[in-house]
Formats: structure tokens, C-alpha cells, sequence
């Protein structure tokens, strides 16, 4: 074969093989991403999360998945990646996040971020992953942050971020939790939850550190805090809105049932400073525990806001910037319940991807998605 016509068959393989730009979707329920072998251990998956790169080569709109991976050790529990390029029609597995620092495997509460800008000598693009890295034993935690410089195909660790104590949630030990990452005035933010507060003893708080360069980060800040332990604020994720404010939805204890609250600031690293709100829809139905917000453009002039919680199979909106007293609307949804159930806007704005890895509890969990038509 000569030369130009392997390179047009070459040209013509890839482009057939490769080039994915899928925007919308038939919409689906409960779609498997991964079914784990029956010799994972209990609850084999659980707190699945996912994240949409716009550009990966020649394929737009891609999806990365990832959750936590209740293996047999040795070897040490890793971050499975799985990527789809049909927004989640069809999974393949593409990477693994190892422990490559502590010797404890990655173990809770992943976390998947496309840099929206540069940070350091890490350029716009690079894929992080951040994640609970904690030994067999779960005598430590430690919120680890891998970077990927090629969309998810190759990880190395950047920094340490935080280190906690016995990764249980009793009152009186000082472990670390549930990272989420955010980018804010050029500055990267981790936020998780803390029960180390060496201000109040048995706390449990929202706290976020931030770094300019992925290497080190800054002082430990608090977001919510309650004054009694067993109020536990846990679980933060945050979304923009159009008027610039941010939301932060978080479980509250301090009642009783563990109500999803929700803040609002015009800076997300100010949110200590806001009321807390309860959501509670038009219809009755009351959110509780593990929730997770998004923002989407679609619905009218101030967009959607969408929150999920392990209690209800259908989301939460509220079309009005989540304003004191504004409505909230349950929406039903098909799929299942999932224990910290991630929201992810899809392309078009007007459907969203409700990733699970599984009920808390659950013996036989495996990894889903579902979308929701907006
Ligand atoms: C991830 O690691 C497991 C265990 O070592 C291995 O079986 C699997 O093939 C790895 N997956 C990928 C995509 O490399
Ligand atoms: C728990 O595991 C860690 C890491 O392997 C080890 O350093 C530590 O001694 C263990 N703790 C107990 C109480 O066994
Ligand atoms: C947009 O949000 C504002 C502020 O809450 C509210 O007053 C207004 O009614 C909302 N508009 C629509 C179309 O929902
Ligand atoms: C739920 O699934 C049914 C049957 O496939 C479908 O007709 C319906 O539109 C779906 N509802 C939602 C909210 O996606």
C-alpha cells in the first residue's frame, strides 16, 4: 500500500472508529455503567460520580464515571474510571486512580473535576481526581488529589490535602470526608467535611482549603458549623448561579432527620455567614440526607436549580434562584435511589444524568444512570 492511501485508510479508521459528538439522548433508567462480581464485598458500590469533558481528541461530550470500589484486598481498593462516549449508553473501563503515596488504596467518597482553567503548571483540561484515601483497617483518612494530563488515561498524584483521623462517623473521632472540588476568583477550592475542629472539639464541619498551584493548599476555613456534634452538616456540593450567587445544599442532623438545607452567598468561600433554608416541595415531599446540586441554563430566565437526595427518587427544583420562600417542585424521575446520587447537566441543558452507585445499606449495589428529561 503506498504511502498516502494508508494514511487515508488510517484517516478513515480513526474518524469511523473515534469520532463521538453525541448532545441528547434517549432517555434511559437505571442504565448499568458497572455491575460488580460477586466477589466484591458488601455494598461492592457505593457514591458514584462522573464528569463531562467537552473536548477529548476528536470526541466531544465525553463522560468519565467513577465510584467507590468495594474489592477484595489485596490488591488495595482503587478508583475504577470508566468512560462513555454516548453519554452513558455504553460504558468501558479506561483507567484506574491507585494509591500511589500511602500504601491504603483509594477508597471513599471519589471525586471527578475538569480544570476550567489553569492552576499551577497544571494546564485548562487536566482531569483531577480526588478521593478518601484510607487503610484496610480505616485507621486514617486522607483527601488525596490525582491529576490526569490526558483525559483520564493516566493519573499521578498532586497533593495531599487533608489528614483525619479513624475513618468512622462517631462522635469524638476526627476523620476527614467527601471532597469536592470548585474553581473561585483563579483559585481551586476543596471543600469537605471535618470532624477534626480543633475550636469546638466534637464538631462536624464544612470546611474548604484553597491552592493556586495543586501543590499545597491554604489554612483549613469552616463553611457550616453547628455547635453539637450530632447536628453533623455533612456532605457539600455547591453550584453558580446567574445572579451570581452560589448554593450550597447540605444534610442537616440537628432535627432529627437529617433535612437537606441549602445557603446562599455571593462568594462560596463566605457560606458560614448565611442562613441555612430547608427544602421542602410545593407538594410535601421533604428531602433527606447525602444531596447534591446542579445549576442548569434551562427552564426560564434564572435556569434551574436541581437537587438530589438519598431519600426520593425524583429530584427537587426550584426555577426562581432558590430565593427565600420560592418554590420547590418534586419531579419525578425513573431509576432508583442512590446513597449521595450525583446531578450532571447534560449538553443541552435541558436533560440531566442522575449517577448512582447504590442504597446505603445495599448488599448487591451496582453502578447506574438515569436521565432525566427536563
Ligand atoms: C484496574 O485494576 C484491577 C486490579 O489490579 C485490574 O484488574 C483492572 O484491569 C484495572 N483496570 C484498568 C482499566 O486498568
Ligand atoms: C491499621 O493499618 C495501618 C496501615 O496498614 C497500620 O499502620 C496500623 O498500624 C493499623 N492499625 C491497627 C490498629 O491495626
Ligand atoms: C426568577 O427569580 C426571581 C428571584 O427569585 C423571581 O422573583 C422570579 O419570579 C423568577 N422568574 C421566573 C420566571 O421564575
Ligand atoms: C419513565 O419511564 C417510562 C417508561 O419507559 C416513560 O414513559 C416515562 O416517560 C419515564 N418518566 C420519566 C420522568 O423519565
Amino acid at each position: 500500500m503506498g504511502s498516502l492511501a494508508l494514511a487515508v485508510s488510517l484517516l478513515v479508521l480513526f474518524w469511523g472508529a473515534h469520532v463521538s459528538a453525541l448532545t441528547t439522548v434517549p432517555p434511559y433508567a437505571g442504565r448499568t455503567i458497572f455491575s460488580p462480581p460477586s466477589s466484591y464485598l458488601v455494598p461492592r458500590t457505593l457514591y458514584a460520580r462522573t464528569v463531562l469533558i467537552p473536548q477529548d481528541g476528536a470526541d466531544q461530550n465525553v463522560l468519565l464515571a467513577t465510584w467507590e470500589n468495594y474489592s477484595p484486598e489485596p490488591p488495595h481498593v482503587w478508583f475504577s474510571i470508566f468512560r462513555s462516549v454516548d453519554l452513558g449508553q455504553t460504558w468501558s473501563p479506561l483507567s484506574n486512580v491507585t494509591d500511589t503515596q500511602n500504601g491504603w488504596g483509594m477508597r471513599y467518597q471519589p471525586f471527578l473535576y475538569e480544570l476550567t482553567e489553569a492552576i499551577g503548571g497544571f494546564p485548562a483540561g487536566t482531569i483531577l481526581c480526588a478521593g478518601n484515601s484510607i487503610p484496610t483497617n480505616l485507621s486514617n483518612t486522607q483527601i488525596d488529589v490525582y491529576a490526569s494530563l490526558d483525559k483520564g488515561r493516566t493519573w499521578k498524584f498532586a497533593s495531599h490535602v487533608a489528614a483525619g483521623g479513624e475513618a468512622e462517623p462517631d462522635n469524638g473521632l476526627t476523620p476527614v470526608w467527601e471532597p469536592f472540588i470548585m474553581t473561585f476568583n483563579h483559585q481551586l477550592v476543596l471543600f469537605y467535611s471535618d470532624q477534626r475542629d480543633p475550636l469546638h472539639g466534637q464538631k462536624l464541619r464544612h470546611a474548604h482549603q484553597v491552592t493556586t498551584n495543586l501543590l499545597t493548599w491554604g489554612a483549613v476555613v469552616t463553611d457550616v458549623a453547628y455547635p453539637t456534634f450530632t447536628d453533623r452538616p455533612g456532605m457539600t456540593t455547591i453550584a453558580g448561579l446567574p445572579n451570581g450567587q452560589f448554593i450550597i445544599t447540605y444534610e442537616y442532623g440537628g432535627t432529627g432527620g437529617f433535612e437537606i438545607f441549602y445557603r446562599l452567598s455571593s462568594s462560596p468561600l463566605t457560606f458560614n455567614e448565611a442562613i441555612g433554608l430547608v427544602i421542602q416541595a410545593v407538594t410535601g415531599e421533604t428531602p433527606t440526607s447525602s444531596p447534591n446540586v446542579a445549576w442548569t441554563p434551562h427552564g426560564g430566565v434564572n435556569g434551574t436549580i436541581i437537587v438530589s437526595a438519598n431519600s426520593h427518587v425524583g429530584v427537587f427544583t426550584n426555577t426562581a434562584l432558590a430565593a427565600p420562600g420560592s418554590p420547590w417542585t418534586y419531579v419525578v424521575a425513573n431509576g432508583t435511589r442512590s446513597y449521595a446520587r450525583e446531578v450532571r447537566v447534560l449538553p443541552t441543558n435541558s436533560q440531566i444524568m442522575l449517577t448512582g452507585g447504590g442504597t446505603l445499606g445495599g448488599t448487591t449495589n451496582s453502578v447506574t444512570g438515569t436521565i432525566l428529561q427536563l
